[in-house]
């Protein structure tokens, strides 16, 4: 594989499992260095690296918590020297409806969905504008643009994400620095899978082929889709590329 990332070190948060862990598999395989950041050990993650000879390195860590999103930022740069493309995708997905949600699940679906992004970038984007260049890609979801009852907090937090990534791209652009989102449709992920029912009694094997049914591309999407369009963010080829959200859902939502 072309090593475009050659030189680069890139911090992708939730990578123990799903499209993080597709995301430093990807990234790695074209050259960057990889850290590795989740709430949860990722010994897969790094089993995998391993194998393909990366430099990498994992660090525990929960991105919504603002002391130890310091000491992840103190412990990067001691391992790698610098953060230049950060992924911030570690998040989380219970499903409830509104009338039995409290002011507590919504915190704490803000905290890990939307604090996490801006205490993650505000700490590694001052190192981006002195280099004088930067990639930053957050994850949004494709439930910000359909009817996904049960997710209040969750589309909440995530058109958060939407909107931030369009507001720090304008600040940033002059500096070198882009700031991109990805949107993933339903995804088979580790996520997915261990998640109960939906209020309709749907499973997500279930709900893979019933959204697949409404795609234009009639597959669900995969952990790699999704890297295979994180790589291209990254790269130079998309150095003029900012402020955007890209709906890697097989055309769900354009085509419904
Ligand atoms: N899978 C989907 O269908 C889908 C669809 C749209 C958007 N997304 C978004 O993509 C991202 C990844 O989803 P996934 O399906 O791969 O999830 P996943 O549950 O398979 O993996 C998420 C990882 O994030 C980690 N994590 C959770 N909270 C954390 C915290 N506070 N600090 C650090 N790490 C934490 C988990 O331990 C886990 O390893 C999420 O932001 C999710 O909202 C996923």
């Amino acid at each position: 594989m072309e090593q475009r990332h050659a030189g680069k070190v890139a911090v992708i948060t939730g990578a123990a499992a799903g499209i993080g862990r597709a995301f430093a598999l990807r990234l790695a395989r074209e050259g960057a260095e990889v850290a590795v950041v989740d709430l949860n050990a990722a010994d897969e993650t790094m089993d995998e690296l391993r194998a393909i000879n990366a430099r990498a390195a994992s660090f525990q860590c929960d991105v919504s918590d603002p002391d130890q999103v310091a000491r992840l930022g103190d412990e990067v740069e001691n391992e790698f020297g610098r953060c230049d493309i950060l992924v911030n995708n570690a998040g989380i997905f219970p499903s409830m409806p509104f009338a039995q949600m409290e002011l507590k699940d919504w915190r704490h679906m803000l905290s890990v969905n939307l604090d996490s992004v801006f205490l993650v970038s505000k700490r590694f984007v001052g190192g981006m504008r002195e280099r004088k260049w930067g990639r930053v890609v957050n994850m949004a979801s494709n439930s910000f643009g359909q009817v996904a009852p049960g997710l209040t907090h969750y589309i909440a937090a995530k058109g958060g994400v939407i909107g931030f990534t369009r507001a720090l791209a304008s600040e940033l652009g002059p500096e070198g620095i882009t700031v991109n989102a990805i949107a993933p449709g339903f995804t088979r992920t580790e996520g997915t899978l261990n998640r109960p029912p939906n209020f309709r009694g749907q499973t997500s094997e279930q709900l893979y082929g019933i959204l697949a049914d409404r795609q234009a591309i009639p597959r669900a999407p995969m952990p790699e889709d999704m890297a295979g369009v994180l790589t291209w963010l990254v790269s130079s080829d998309a150095d003029l590329i900012t402020a955007q959200t890209f709906y890697v859902d097989g055309g769900l939502i354009r085509a419904s």
